[in-house]
């Protein structure tokens, strides 16, 4: 009796590394997103770049205190990079404390698929960022802190990325 050996057509999925290298080569082809640029004043803004294979790209705008949540991503790994302005980042370190980081252009940083963090533009002016993750975004969790670390306030279905809660 034969065995019949069906390869898997899902793409591979990316790890941080790979996902840090493929943010920070779209963002030096501006020709790929500069485009897409807008800002609402509203709500946050963002573009579906791409459908990379094992990865979505997407262009997100903020504007002065526009910013997420703690969340993580679910199943997903994510890296980001600045293109213009400056945002902050709050990550959430095991046992609960948080570390903020403030990202200039240029700056990348990856997150581990159900790391926790915060994103936003604490400063005065615009700010743009690209970000991939892989498998594609199909969750986030929101966190608030707690007395003893983190507690989760919901989870969201969403394909779209960095949304709040
Ligand atoms: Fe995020």
């Amino acid at each position: 009796m034969s065995t019949l050996v069906r390869p898997s057509l899902a793409p591979a999925a990316l790890d941080a590394a790979a996902l840090a290298g493929l943010v920070r080569t779209v963002a030096e082809h501006p020709a790929q997103w500069q485009q897409h640029v807008r800002f609402d004043a509203g709500s946050r803004y963002w573009h579906r770049l791409a459908t990379h294979p094992g990865a979505d790209l997407w262009l997100l705008t903020w504007l002065p205190e526009q910013g997420t949540d703690l969340h993580d991503h679910g199943d997903a790994t994510a890296a980001f990079t600045v293109v213009q302005g400056e945002l902050q980042e709050i990550r959430v370190r095991p046992g609960g404390s948080l570390v903020r980081s403030t990202l200039g252009a240029g700056s990348v940083r990856t997150v581990p698929a159900g790391a926790v963090h915060d994103v936003a533009n604490r400063s005065s002016g615009p700010a743009v960022s690209i970000h991939a993750y892989s498998p594609s975004l199909t969750s986030m969790t929101f966190w608030e802190p707690a007395p003893d670390g983190l507690r989760r306030v919901s989870t969201v279905s969403t394909n779209e990325p960095e949304v709040a809660r």
